[in-house]
């Protein structure tokens, strides 16, 4: 949720600067920004809308400079305007800043400011801080340049309550870029020559793959040629170079029109990779070591939560029942923003998995926090390597699905799922799973990527699907046990991205209530494999068909009779347990909604009002 990208070097910054907010764009897209530092004075262009917007209003009125700052918006407080865009600049035209997060104390910063005399162009809570480093920049004693920026900043961020990441620079202090963190993501990206600011790898990954994550409280200040890390808490920060494990090539669309389809048709690699060297034959078991918790502690687990939001609620739910099944252990999903506030009682051998694709959404966070606070231990299940949530928890899991750029979730539900049943198939092995049905389960593990690959081969036909209910102001997901869950993300994403109204509700649940919606143009999809629930399923089917309900379902090959006499459309899963049955039901859905997108000219990619990595509360 918004992305920040700044650079300093040898090079012309607007052409890094634009490619970099490009990649981020799917943080939010808003509005943008650029502000450059040349011949001893600051330029500012920004724009409503998209990045594209701002790379024409460049071209028409170009600005230049070898060092810069530049945002991406998805807007909290004020509306979308120019004003409102980022970078804001203080009273002296001089300095400008960059945020991604929220200032909760800036309606009182702000009353303070007016009251001294500042004046404001917006209304956003950035700017507002902007005007405070400004403030104490004029007052700081010491001559104009990067070490009186750097107190001031230090000033102004101890009056602040809130969340942010963010970067800076001053006309004075023409040789360096600075930024900070508390809360929001923020990575220096160390190339040769220059320097980045990103709050996110893939901004500057097509110039270096060496990284700097900041931490809560760290200052940077980034020349061309070196950088210093700070504690905003006093002294030097320590930190660690990381090396990025993907390269330019893997955050682009390849061949593909939208990042969403290319992210669906990965699913066979990308559940793979879940897997890979995380299941052993000899033991009949999934080993993982990124837990860190002895065999001992894994056994004396006795309540399990896993907590998420938005897909990753998903995809814990989905784990609920997988979990359950496999580990007989009892679990509990629980939405991140609810965990925080809930009364919950958390017996000391509860073991809190925190699931979050990007490792920074912000109320994800706030529960590992909370569940740490009261002593639990705490898993992430994170794709972001380094991300806040994974470096936070006490070990996890990475899901290793490379990087996600579809705003809507995809390849990363099943990664979770995935990973989610290797889990539960261990802790199953250390309670009473048989060396059999753990080899059992191993070998419909493996067998998944083949499996998803032949749905994958559907995409035409679902695309004519999709066309063909197109125009529907609603939809009805249903689905029973493991695929209540994937009843949920399918309604998700058809609402995410097609913007047509749908729910997802477990199929029994119909006759109480819902059934009232059925008409004859209210599409219902049934997820209705070949599994323990399928006659009842097939009733409620029928309940639906009687009041003229258009039905497509999602059915297991070789069983696809009884669905062909009750269905109006149907799309077919290959055959497998019903515990794994989410990891392939879902996927049709994901390409139900992309195709109805694209039918209805939606920006698949970037869909409206939403962030991909929601970094406030
Ligand atoms: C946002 C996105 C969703 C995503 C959710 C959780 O709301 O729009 O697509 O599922 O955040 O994201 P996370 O990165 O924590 O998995």
């Amino acid at each position: 949720m918004c992305g920040i990208v700044g650079y300093i070097g040898r090079n012309e910054a607007v052409p890094v600067l634009l490619d970099g907010l490009r990649r981020l764009e799917y943080r939010g897209y808003d509005s943008a920004g650029i502000a450059t530092l040349g011949n001893g004075r600051i330029d500012v262009r920004k724009k409503t809308g998209r990045i594209a917007n701002l790379a024409e209003l460049i071209a028409q009125s170009p600005i230049a400079g070898h060092a810069g700052i530049s945002h991406t918006r998805w807007a909290t407080h004020g509306g979308i305007s120019d004003e409102n865009a980022h970078p804001h600049s203080d009273r002296s035209g001089r300095l400008f800043l960059c945020h991604n997060g929220v200032i909760e104390n800036y309606a009182s910063l702000r009353e303070q400011l007016v009251r001294e005399g500042h004046e404001f162009q917006g209304q956003t809570d950035t700017e507002v801080l902007t005007h405070l480093v400004g403030k104490h920049y004029d007052e700081a004693g010491g001559a104009p340049g990067s070490a009186r920026l750097v107190t001031a900043l230090r000033e102004a961020l101890r009056h602040v309550v809130g969340t942010y990441g963010i970067i800076l620079m001053h006309a004075d202090a023409p040789d360096v870029i600075v930024g900070a963190r508390r809360g929001s993501p923020l990575v220096i990206g160390i190339g040769k020559g220059e320097n980045f600011f990103a709050s996110d790898v893939s901004a500057v990954v097509a110039h270096t793959q060496q990284a700097v994550y900041l931490k809560d409280f760290d200052i940077a200040v980034l020349g061309a040629d070196d950088f210093e890390i700070t504690s905003l808490l006093g002294g030097a920060s320590g930190y660690e170079v990381t090396k990025v494990e993907f390269s330019a090539d893997d955050v682009s669309k390849g061949d593909f029109p939208h990042y969403m389809l290319k992210e669906i048709f990965e699913q066979p690699e990308t559940i793979r990779d879940a897997t890979r060297g995380r299941l052993s034959h000899e033991e009949a078991t999934a080993k993982l070591g990124g837990l860190g918790m002895t065999p001992e502690e894994l056994r004396n687990i006795d309540r399990i939560i896993l907590t998420g939001c938005g897909t990753a609620a998903h995809a814990a739910m989905c784990g609920e029942y997988i979990i359950e099944a496999l580990a007989h252990i009892p679990v509990e999903v629980e939405f991140a923003s609810e965990f925080r506030y809930r009364q919950l009682p958390l017996p000391k051998n509860t073991l809190v998995f925190c699931i979050s694709q990007s490792g920074e959404t912000a109320d994800t966070l706030a529960a590992l926090r909370e569940s740490r606070r009261k002593g639990l231990r705490t898993l992430g299940i994170c794709n972001n390597v380094a991300s806040t949530i994974a470096r936070e928890s006490d070990g996890g899991c990475y899901m290793h699905a490379g990087p996600e750029i579809g705003v809507a979730a995809t390849k990363s539900f099943t990664s979770q799922v995935t990973i989610l049943t290797l889990i539960a198939l261990l802790l199953g092995r250390m309670r009473h799973l048989s060396t059999t049905e753990g080899m059992r389960i191993i070998g419909e593990i493996e067998a998944l990527p083949d499996k998803v690959r032949r749905i994958l081969e559907q995409t035409d036909h679902i695309r004519r699907i999709a066309e063909k209910y197109a125009k529907s102001q609603a939809m009805m997901f249903l689905g029973r046990q493991f695929n209540y869950p994937v009843a949920m993300e399918g309604a998700l994403k058809m609402k995410e991205i097609s913007y047509i109204h749908a729910s997802g509700h477990p199929s029994a649940e119909l006759k109480h209530g819902i059934i009232a919606l059925i008409t004859p143009e209210l599409p219902t999809v049934v997820i209705a494999p070949e599994d323990s629930v399928f006659e009842k399923n097939l009733s409620n089917i029928e309940e639906v068909r009687a009041r003229k309900g258009p039905i497509i379902a999602i059915g297991t090959e070789g069983h696809e009779e009884a669905l062909r006499r009750v269905a109006d459309d149907l799309i077919t899963i290959p055959a497998c347990p019903d515990y794994l049955s989410p990891i392939l039901t879902s996927i049709p859905l994901q390409l139900l909604a992309y195709h109805t997108a694209v039918a209805l000219g939606c920006d698949v990619d970037k869909p409206r009002n939403l962030a991909k990595s929601v970094t406030v509360e």
